[in-house]
């Protein structure tokens, strides 16, 4: 079928999607074209009943790969028009994207697409250098513009406060079988890295204690409260929030993680992000009453300066995304 895309420009919108975090690295979208209109779809089929149960991650990954896409149309110089959701959540189609006629991109759009493929979950320690409270205000900014907030997370009682329901999250999921079943499965070997084209790659996930950091598996050793505390207060800890809990707030805190995370690797710096805990409803709960949110926590970013490189994590192939012979 005829898509008014050229094959050059089809590789470089499946290549920038496809560089988008995702839950586990389940990759749940697929692209399509009706003409030169985009379709962004959510591959629905794709589900982590233990640790996603009600598909939240899922669609906030999916926002995430929407604001690569978006990005990478606006860098081949088309204006565009983007209607999320359009069939309210009934169909799997998550957003289209209409391109309205040439619009050179703007530096901000440049700096952050160039930024899509250095992007990577950081999961270690960080180098210890300390984030400005401009480059925090910056990112706050940037989840600001995609109307959610990202809350940063400094006074010492708050800090305690998360450390405490972390720990407890950590020892709910070392005793959770089934988790830790789906957890191992889509855990996926270095040697087998080539071979798969989605799920977590074993050393980007440090074996030793490192729970607020990454996935917490039966082996992780926790560590007390208040070292994990300590640890917490060397990061900049921010918690993504969403007035309401809706398909579509979940898709706009995507939007809004993938922009912050993006403009932070622009500015140096590496992250995580960290929604395990929050699958737990008492510790989403008690989240918000502790800290006294305005609103729904979607995600955790923790966010510094690396002190190493950022280990590689498996992509589906560009076929698999476009559903074609590409
Ligand atoms: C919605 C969402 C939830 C995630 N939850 C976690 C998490 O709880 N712990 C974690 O270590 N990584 C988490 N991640 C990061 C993914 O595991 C990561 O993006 C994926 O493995 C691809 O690797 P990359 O970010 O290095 O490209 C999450 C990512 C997204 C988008």
């Amino acid at each position: 079928m005829a898509t008014g895309w050229t094959r050059a420009e089809t590789e470089v919108l499946a290549r920038a999607l496809v560089r988008a975090p995702s839950v586990h690295n389940i990759q749940p979208w697929r692209l399509e074209f009706d003409g030169e209109r985009l379709l962004l779809r959510e591959r629905r089929d794709l589900e982590l009943p233990h640790h996603d149960p009600r598909g939240r991650d899922r669609l906030i990954s999916c926002g995430a790969a929407l604001t690569n896409l978006e990005l990478a149309v606006r860098v081949l110089g088309h204006r565009i028009r983007t209607e999320t959701l359009p069939d309210a959540g009934r169909s799997d189609v998550i957003a289209t994207i209409e391109t309205t006629g040439p619009l050179p991109p703007t530096d901000v759009e440049l700096h952050r697409y160039s930024a899509i493929a250095r992007r990577g979950s950081y999961r270690r320690p960080f180098s210890g250098r300390p984030v400005s409270r401009q480059e925090i205000g910056d990112l706050i900014a940037a989840a600001a513009r995609k109307g959610v907030e990202a809350r940063p997370v400094q006074d010492e009682l708050e800090l305690s406060q998360i450390a405490d329901l972390l720990e407890f999250a950590a020892e709910a999921y070392q005793h959770d079988r089934a988790y830790q079943r789906e957890l191992a499965m889509w855990t996926i070997r270095d040697e087998g890295l080539r071979r798969h084209g989605a799920g977590l790659a074993e050393s980007t996930i440090p074996a030793g204690s490192l729970p607020w950091a990454g996935l917490v598996r039966a082996a992780t050793a926790v560590p007390d409260r208040r070292v994990l505390q300590r640890r917490l207060a060397g990061e900049t800890l921010l918690v993504f929030l969403t007035i309401d809990d809706s398909a579509h707030d979940h898709l706009h805190a995507g939007r809004a993680l993938q922009d912050t995370w993006l403009d932070a690797v622009d500015d140096g710096l590496a992250g995580s992000v960290l929604t395990q805990p929050l699958h737990l409803p008492e510790v989403r709960s008690a989240l918000c009453d502790d800290l006294e949110l305005p609103g729904f926590p979607q995600a955790l970013m923790r966010f510094g300066y690396p002190s190493g490189l950022i280990p590689p994590s498996p992509r589906r192939a560009i076929d698999e995304i476009l559903g074609t012979g590409f």
